[in-house]
């Protein structure tokens, strides 16, 4: 089965570009830039990486972020990712950045954004990862903060396709973004929002019924309301499920308990994403072969979980069905 995965074509919907900062290169990218590291190497920093919930990573994850100062850092951490998941035979990646976590440090929006998307071009030339940048609002922070980092998106539409909502979700409901999404969804931009990661099945509802999403982000608490439950399935929205980071943020007790299987019983498109994988031990290929290996996936579930992928990307229908094409070239022969 794990030939299988390795060689499945793969989209990638919840990916946090920072969360990608693998120790090596923070200790390289923190040398050059005369950073001190409050950790002796390498070593030390992935036994930091233990976390019983999201505020425990949240609090390592924006320390790490700070070494990350000039364009070509952000370009730097965007291509070793990129080369890692070319590997891996991800296809497509609708990667997430977070703008408040550097321009709170005084680098400038455009460093950040410049540098991850001249790496995704350069990917796509170079390797044919075709790819959306969706900015996420850090929902630690107020609306106003939210709509301030809007506006200064508004002149770079061109490199960004949606607006997502992350970080600390206890105590953030989705209704307290209402403005800056309607801001956002009438400037056009796609809408997403991390919910019910460990947020109840009602911070779900509102990402629905206020923000108006198209794609869901984790949506595991979901399923203890099964009138929610019900209805996401029958809309069709996908839920971007990320195994190992729920896992590794104790959203899930064991692997083997998670509850993927019961997402597709009930008819919900789930996918399969890494979510922050230097952090959680995993990019694609560990995300779906481990959750294979845990929960007994069978071929036929992972290439629907592969196909659900593809069709929940915000790409045009004519390429969606290219490389749904792809996919199942690939099954007919493996
Ligand atoms: N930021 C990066 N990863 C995140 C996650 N899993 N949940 C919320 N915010 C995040
Ligand atoms: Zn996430």
């Amino acid at each position: 089965m794990q030939t299988f995965i390795e060689n499945l074509p793969k989209a990638e919907l919840h990916l946090h570009i920072e969360g990608t900062f693998e120790p090596e290169l923070m200790f390289e990218i923190a040398q050059r830039n005369e950073i001190d590291l409050p950790f002796e190497d390498v070593e030390a920093l992935r036994k930091a990486y233990d976390f019983s919930r999201l505020q425990d990573f949240l609090d390592i994850y924006y320390q790490g972020m700070n070494v990350l100062r000039e364009e070509q850092d952000f370009y730097d951490l965007t291509w070793a990712y990129l080369t890692k998941i070319h590997k891996q035979n991800v296809l497509h990646t609708e990667i997430f950045f977070d703008p408040q976590g550097h321009t709170d440090r005084g680098i400038p929006f455009e460093t950040a954004l410049n540098g991850i998307y001249n790496a995704l071009q350069d990917g796509q030339k170079q390797l044919g990862i075709s790819f959306g940048v969706i900015m996420c609002f850090l929902r630690h922070l107020d609306e106003d903060a939210a709509m301030a980092t809007l506006e200064q998106a508004l002149a770079h539409k061109d490199k960004i396709i949606g607006v997502g909502l992350d970080s600390s979700e206890m105590g953030h409901p989705p209704e307290k973004f209402t403005n800056v999404f309607a801001r956002a969804k009438a400037e056009g931009f796609h809408i997403v929002a991390h919910a019910g990661e460990e947020g109840p099945p009602e911070y779900v509802r509102q990402a629905l019924d206020v923000l108006h999403v198209e794609r869901i982000d984790h949506g595991n608490r979901a399923l203890e309301d099964d009138v929610l439950t019900q209805r996401i399935a029958k809309s069709g929205m996908a839920l971007t499920v990320c195994p190992l980071s729920n896992l590794k943020l104790c959203v899930v007790d064991d692997l083997k308990n998670h509850p993927i299987k019961k997402m597709l019983k009930a008819g919900l498109k789930a996918t399969i994403n890494s979510d922050d994988p230097a952090y959680f031990g995993g990019y694609m290929n560990e995300n779906f072969g481990q959750l294979a290996e845990a929960v007994g996936l069978t071929r036929d579930e992972i290439a629907t979980l592969a196909r659900n992928g593809f069709e929940a990307t915000f790409l045009p229908k004519d390429q969606q069905q290219a490389l749904v094409a792809k996919l199942d070239a690939y099954l007919a022969t493996a």
